[in-house]
C-alpha cells in the first residue's frame, strides 16, 4: 500500500506548488529569525504571529540584543501572545547562546534541543530549515498527518509508541537533494496538517498522499492520532483586587516567576473574596464587584472576578505592589484579559 520513498517526494513536490512560501521567516536561513518564528508559532496562528514577529525583530534584531534585554521588556513585546513561559525561555535561551555558544546557534537538532524552550520537534524544524539537516519534526499537525498516512494506531499516551512514531518519521525523510528538499519537506508536512489533513473533515481529495494513506483507505481518518490519556483540566477562581487611586492609577504586582502568567504584571490575586476583603481592613473602602468572566488556559479554566476599590492615598498601600497609570500599562508585560480589563475600567 504505502510506498515510503514516494511520500517525501510527493510532499516536496506538493509544497512547492500548494504550500505556504511567502511567510517572512521563510525568506531567510538565519537561525535567530527561524527560531523566533518557531517559538511564536507554537500554539499561535500565523496571522497573529505576523505583527508580533516584525515588532519583536525591530526591537531585538539579533540574539545579542535579546540576551542583553531586561526580561520585563521581552515580556512586554510578547504581551497578548499568551503562553508566556515561551518568552521567558526565549530570553534564557538567547543568554545561553551568547554565554555558552559564542553567539552562534548550534547547527544540529540534538544540541539545539538542550537549550531552554526548544524541544525535539522545534529543534528539528530549525535545523532542517536553516541547515538542511536530515531530521524529522513531530508537532501536533505533523503527528496527525503521519499517523494517518501510516495507519499508526498505537496509543501515543505511551512513551514507547511516541518513540516508535519518531523512528517512523525519521525513516520517511527525503534521501536526495537535501539542501532544498529538507526545508520543503518540513514545511510541506506542516502545511498539509494546517490546510488539508485537518483534525475534522480532512480534505483527502486534494491531498498528495491520499493514494498511500492507510487512514483514508480504511475510511476513518478522524480517529487518528490515537491517544487514550486526555489533557487534565481544572477550574480555579481568581478574585482580582483592582485598587484605583484618585489619579486613576492602579496597583499592580509582578506574578511569581513560575505558574500562570509568571513574571507578568497583574492586580493582586486572591482565591477567596473574603481574603481580598480582609487584606483591605480596617479601611472603610467600599467594594464594587465588576462582571466576572472566564479565561481558558491549556490546563485551567480561570474564572476571573474583578473587584474595584477606590483607594485614598492617606490609607497607604494595603498589599505589595506599585501604582501605574494608563500611560505606563503599555510598556508592562501583561496578559490579554488583564490588559483589556484595565482598559475598560469604569
Ligand atoms: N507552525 C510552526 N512552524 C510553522 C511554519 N514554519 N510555518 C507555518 N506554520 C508553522
Amino acid at each position: 500500500m504505502r510506498d515510503i520513498p514516494e511520500i517525501a517526494t510527493d510532499v516536496v513536490r506538493w509544497q512547492a506548488v500548494h504550500g505556504r512560501n511567502h511567510l517572512p521567516w521563510q525568506q531567510t536561513r538565519d537561525p535567530y529569525r527561524v527560531w523566533l518564528s518557531e517559538i511564536m508559532l507554537q500554539q499561535t496562528q500565523v496571522v497573529t504571529v505576523l505583527g508580533y514577529y516584525e515588532r519583536f525583530l525591530a526591537r531585538f534584531p539579533d540574539v545579542q540584543s535579546l540576551a542583553a534585554a531586561e526580561e520585563g521588556e521581552v515580556l512586554a513585546f510578547w504581551s497578548g501572545l499568551g503562553y508566556y513561559s515561551r518568552a521567558r525561555n526565549l530570553h534564557r535561551c538567547a543568554q545561553q547562546i551568547v554565554d555558552l555558544h559564542g553567539g552562534e546557534f548550534p547547527q544540529n537538532a540534538e544540541r539545539l534541543a538542550q537549550l531552554p524552550g526548544i524541544g525535539r520537534s522545534t529543534a528539528g524544524a530549525i535545523t532542517s530549515f536553516c541547515f538542511s539537516e536530515r531530521v524529522p519534526i513531530l508537532d501536533a499537525n505533523v503527528r496527525r498527518v503521519l499517523t494517518r498516512v501510516l495507519g499508526f494506531t498505537a496509543d501515543l499516551a505511551l512513551a514507547k509508541n511516541e518513540r516508535l512514531l519518531w523512528d517512523q518519521a525519521q525513516a520517511l525523510l527525503p534521501v536526495s537533494d537535501l539542501y532544498s528538499a529538507m526545508p520543503r519537506y518540513t514545511q510541506g508536512l506542516m502545511d498539509l496538517g494546517a490546510t488539508v489533513c485537518t483534525p475534522k473533515k480532512p480534505v483527502c481529495m486534494v491531498c498528495p498522499l491520499s493514494r498511500q494513506c492507510k487512514a483514508r483507505h480504511d475510511g476513518d481518518p478522524e480517529r487518528y492520532p490515537v491517544r487514550t490519556r486526555k489533557l487534565s483540566r481544572r477550574a480555579e477562581s481568581w478574585w482580582l483586587m483592582l485598587l484605583q487611586d484618585g489619579n486613576g492609577r492602579v496597583l499592580l504586582q509582578r506574578r511569581p516567576s513560575t505558574g500562570i502568567w509568571a513574571g507578568l504584571h497583574c492586580p493582586p490575586v486572591f482565591t477567596e473574596r473574603s481574603a481580598l476583603q480582609a487584606a483591605l481592613a480596617p479601611q472603610p473602602a467600599p467594594l464594587e464587584d465588576l462582571e466576572g468572566f472566564l479565561h481558558v488556559l491549556t490546563h485551567r479554566d480561570l474564572h476571573l472576578h474583578p473587584v474595584q476599590i477606590v483607594w485614598e492615598a492617606q490609607w497607604g498601600t494595603p498589599v505589595e505592589g506599585a501604582w501605574f497609570s494608563a500611560s505606563d500599562w503599555e510598556r508592562l508585560g501583561m496578559s490579554t484579559p488583564i490588559r483589556k480589563l484595565l482598559k475598560n475600567l469604569p
